[in-house]
């Protein structure tokens, strides 16, 4: 079922709790892939009731991004959602969610800001206040739909790590459930931004997961000096990879590493053209 306001969710919401049925919510941004369809498959099986949102959130992209082009594909995405068995696909408007005129500074909305320590690093560096906008938002969606499970994907794993320090923070009564990376057999981790990419500009991206899986080779050889970790991926790049990231950090608070060990996770950011790629890899055994 295709919902467009707030009121509406919270009428079936209340509903379903008065039955006791539990609730799952899968948070996403559309144009939905089969990453995204792990998350749902995971809370379709979990929970009694599922509602996944569809919504572009402006407030969490900065100035010069790509929020006019971000894919909308509404349609096919509530018939993927259909098929898997969600009870709402919830897409409201950007006036239905930050109001008349949307006025989306902070001099005007109420934002969650999550700690510095975890967004002056890595994606949040380069994004200045993009994780602000995803905690906000992300915070009014626990707060309308109110969901006994959230699913989130490893893919972002900076954003996982920074929801469940918000939800820790805030005693949000919400148990989040991280869902691996779902890759292409290339390697390529899927991505709702992989539509920009040429096919050259595609087949150029597997250098992200070679990258990682190389390292995580690497480590599970025994060498877990940084430097010489990676030294191996620099062999790997070319004039077409423009390497935004490469660290290695602690998988739960995001603290640098000074050698690797189970608790490390490596991230990684490259553009490709015009295109910015994210990846990472746990280098858990
Ligand atoms: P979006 O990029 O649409 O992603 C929605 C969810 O799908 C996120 O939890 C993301 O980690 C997960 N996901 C995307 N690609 C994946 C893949 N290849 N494998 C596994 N999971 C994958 O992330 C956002 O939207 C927004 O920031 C949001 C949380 C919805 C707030 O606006």
């Amino acid at each position: 079922m295709l919902i467009h306001t707030i009121d509406e969710v919270r009428e079936h919401v209340k509903k379903w709790k008065k039955e006791g049925l539990s609730v799952g919510l899968v948070p996403t941004m559309g144009a939905l892939h089969d990453g995204h369809k792990s998350l749902i498959v995971n809370s379709v099986e979990k929970c009694d009731k599922t509602v996944v949102s569809v919504f572009v959130n402006p407030i969490q992209f900065c100035p010069g991004e790509d929020l006019d082009k971000y894919p909308r594909t509404l349609e096919e995405d509530n018939n993927l959602c259909e098929n898997a068995g969600v009870d709402i696909v919830f897409a409201p408007s950007p006036k239905e969610m930050y109001g008349e005129g949307h006025i989306l500074s902070n001099d005007f909305l109420t934002y969650v800001i999550p700690p510095y320590f975890y967004v002056d690093k890595l994606c949040g560096k380069s994004r200045v206040g993009h994780f602000d906008g995803v905690c906000t938002v992300v915070n009014k969606l626990f707060n309308i739909v109110q969901p006994d499970f959230a699913f989130f994907g490893q893919k972002d794993a900076q954003q996982l790590i920074i929801i469940k320090k918000m939800v820790n923070d805030l005693n949000i009564p919400v148990e989040i459930v991280a869902c691996p990376i779902v890759r292409e057999k290339s390697g390529l981790a899927l991505s709702s931004r992989n539509k920009y990419l040429s096919c050259t500009e595609k087949e150029e991206a597997v250098v992200l997961s070679k990258i990682l899986f190389n390292i995580k080779a690497c480590y599970n050889t025994g060498i877990v000096d940084i430097e010489a970790l990676k030294d191996t991926a620099y062999s790997l790049l070319n004039e077409n990879h423009d390497l935004e990231y490469l660290e290695f950090r602690d998988e739960n608070d995001l603290s640098e590493k000074e050698k690797a060990d189970e608790n490390t996770r490596v991230f990684i950011a490259l553009k490709i053209g015009n295109v910015r790629l994210i990846d990472n890899i746990s280098l858990k055994h």
